[in-house]
């Protein structure tokens, strides 16, 4: 049995960042855990799905979850996606009680007399489950932005990581910058910075997805703009074509922050869609009461900050002018919540 193969992408540059995501899933290493840290759009899911990749090819079974920000509420919903290529089969020798606990939260059995298993029960199964498992194959076990898995999966997780011993079960995760998961905390993963790709692997990106070949100039702009960010990058060149400007061009101009380039975007959507996208972006990450606490507190800082500073510049660049301002003119944003500052102008 294998896990979902889906075709990936080829990788640009990261030689050191493949090298390393090699040697954790080499068949004769047996456990071990590495962390793609880094910023959004930087390229941490390509290397990530790279990952899984060589570990396929490596023979390990893989059991693979990429959380999304809307999911983070829905009990058990990483663990659903890891256990996806899990079969009876391999529920088969564990003790009943445990079975039926983990065959419910997986949302394969009905709680049993209608009680609810305990996540004990469920957290236990599922190390037994790796376990039996990694007996007949080494697995890897991938979480994609670990801080968007729900909390009683990141418990079942824990528990099962910190009881694996001498089993062949390496870890893949990755996440933006932040406070670490306690997934993490038990794990200790190899950290891999994931940081900006250089010319040579932003210039076959845009030939391979975008099917550009900027002038060295403008592959200068794109490279110094983008900052090497893969995600930014390749909006940047789609605002070059949108723009229907000569791909030599070096006088252009480019939007100069990804919100830019992806807010030129929204603004080509047809408006019903546009709004949509708009009540729905700004409450894609989850937060818990702590950390709404603390970006109050961060707000207020910055609130005050930004009244000493004066008005705020908006560059625009690619963007419709703000209500109440034209494009590059000095508006206040103080009051305005963050997800509106974020997408301003876009839904007009
Ligand atoms: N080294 C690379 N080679 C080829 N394509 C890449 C590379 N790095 C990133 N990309 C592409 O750039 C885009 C953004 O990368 P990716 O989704 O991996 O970023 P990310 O760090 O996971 O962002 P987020 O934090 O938002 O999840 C994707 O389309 C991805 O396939
Ligand atoms: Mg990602």
């Amino acid at each position: 049995m294998q896990g979902r193969v889906e075709p990936t992408p080829e990788v640009f540059g990261r030689d050191s960042e493949l090298a390393a995501l090699r040697g954790l899933v080499a068949a004769d290493r047996r456990a071990g855990a590495v962390l793609l840290a880094g910023a959004a759009g930087i390229g941490k899911t390509a290397l990530w799905e790279a990952g899984l990749e060589m570990a396929r090819a490596a023979g390990r079974f893989v059991l693979a979850a990429r959380p999304a920000g809307t999911e983070a509420g829905m009990a058990f919903a990483g663990l659903i996606d890891l256990c996806d290529p899990v079969g009876p089969e391999d529920l088969a020798d564990l003790p009943a009680p445990q079975r039926s606990a983990l065959e419910v939260a997986l949302l394969r059995a009905e709680p049993l007399r209608g009680a609810a298993p305990g996540p004990h029960a469920i957290a236990l199964a599922f190390l037994n489950v790796l376990r039996g498992m990694a007996a007949g194959q080494p697995l890897v076990v991938a979480v994609d932005d670990l801080p968007w898995l729900d909390p009683l999966s990141v418990s079942a997780l824990t528990f099962a990581a910190r009881r694996l011993r001498d089993e062949p079960v390496a870890f893949l995760l990755a996440r933006r910058p932040g406070s670490p998961s306690p997934l993490e905390l038990v794990l200790a993963p190899e950290r891999l910075e994931v940081g900006a790709l250089d010319t040579n692997a932003l210039r076959r990106l845009l030939a391979s997805r975008l099917a550009m070949f900027p002038s060295r100039v403008l592959l200068r702009r794109i490279v110094d703009v983008s900052q090497g960010n893969a995600l930014f990058a390749l909006e940047l060149g789609r605002s070059v074509r949108r723009g229907g400007v000569p791909a030599g061009n070096p006088d252009m101009i480019l939007p100069t922050s990804v919100e830019d380039a992806l807010g030129a975007r929204a603004v080509a959507l047809i408006p019903g869609v546009r709004r949509l996208l708009l009540a729905v972006a700004p409450h894609q990450r989850p937060h818990s009461r702590n950390a709404r606490g603390r970006r109050r507190t961060g707000h207020r800082r910055r609130r005050v900050r930004r009244r000493r500073a004066g008005p705020r510049r908006i560059q625009g660049a690619g963007i419709p002018s703000p209500p109440g301002g034209r494009s590059g003119e000095p508006v206040r944003t103080a009051g305005a919540s963050r997800g509106a500052r974020r997408y301003r102008g876009c839904g007009r």
